[in-house]
């Protein structure tokens, strides 16, 4: 023991000079000193870099055709599309429009629509103020006649003038605009038919 003392102290003493050295309070162009590497450095390829492995060089590989993302198979086709199986608009929303439901698209509604359909969807928005753009009203028959698919439908793919909202508006946002738009509808209809005669 005698024997071993000073000779482990003097290990003890390098250690600490090795780990501690001047691991803090000093600046040094080398890297860290890195005592149990482990697994830090692995052999990896990273995202967009060229890979010699592969025979068309990129490191990145595209899914199996057919591979859907989680959470991404669209089977439903009255939900995702407007329309059923056999190509006929939706007549009702797929979506149960509880009150939530309709805030949301109210929300929704005032985000995208409003500026150009105004708050009330009369079309008298920015673009028919500056510009004299006709822009369509909610409360005119043909409008007031469309089946919640085929709003769905506008919405996504747009119609005329109006460009579609497929990307930035997500399918369930889209059918709760349609709600939105159908209480804006029914609200101006409810109004008229309570309103005196004289004011009709
Ligand atoms: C940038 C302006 C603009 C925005 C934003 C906009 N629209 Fe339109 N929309 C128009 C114009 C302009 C028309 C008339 C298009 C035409 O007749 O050529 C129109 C037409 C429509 C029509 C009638 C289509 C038809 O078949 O006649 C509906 C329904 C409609 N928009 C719903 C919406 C909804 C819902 C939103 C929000 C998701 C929306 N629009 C956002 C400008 C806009």
């Amino acid at each position: 023991m005698t024997a071993r003392t000073p000779r482990s102290l003097g290990a003890i003493a390098l250690m600490s000079l090795v780990t501690i050295g001047c691991a803090r309070g000093c600046t040094s162009s080398r890297p860290p000193i890195h005592i149990n590497p482990s697994m830090d450095d692995q052999p990896k390829v990273r995202p967009q870099t060229s890979n010699g492995f592969f025979f068309d060089g990129a490191s990145m590989r595209v899914p199996v055709p057919g591979t859907v993302a989680i959470g991404g198979l669209k089977e439903d086709d009255a939900f995702f599309t407007g329309r059923t199986a056999d190509g006929e608009y939706v007549a009702t929303n797929p979506r149960t429009t509880d009150e939530a439901f309709v805030e949301r698209g109210r929300q929704r509604y005032t985000i995208y629509c409003a500026p150009c359909h105004d708050a009330r969807g009369d079309g008298k928005g920015i673009l028919f103020q500056r510009g004299n753009v006709p822009t369509a009203s909610f409360h005119q028959d043909k409008i007031l006649q469309y089946t919640d698919g085929q709003l769905f439908d506008v919405i996504t793919n747009g119609q005329g003038l109006m460009a579609g909202y497929r990307w930035p508006i997500p399918p369930a946002d889209r059918w709760a605009i349609v709600a939105y738009v159908r209480t804006l509808q029914r609200d101006r209809q409810a109004r008229a038919a309570n309103a005196p005669a004289a004011t009709q």
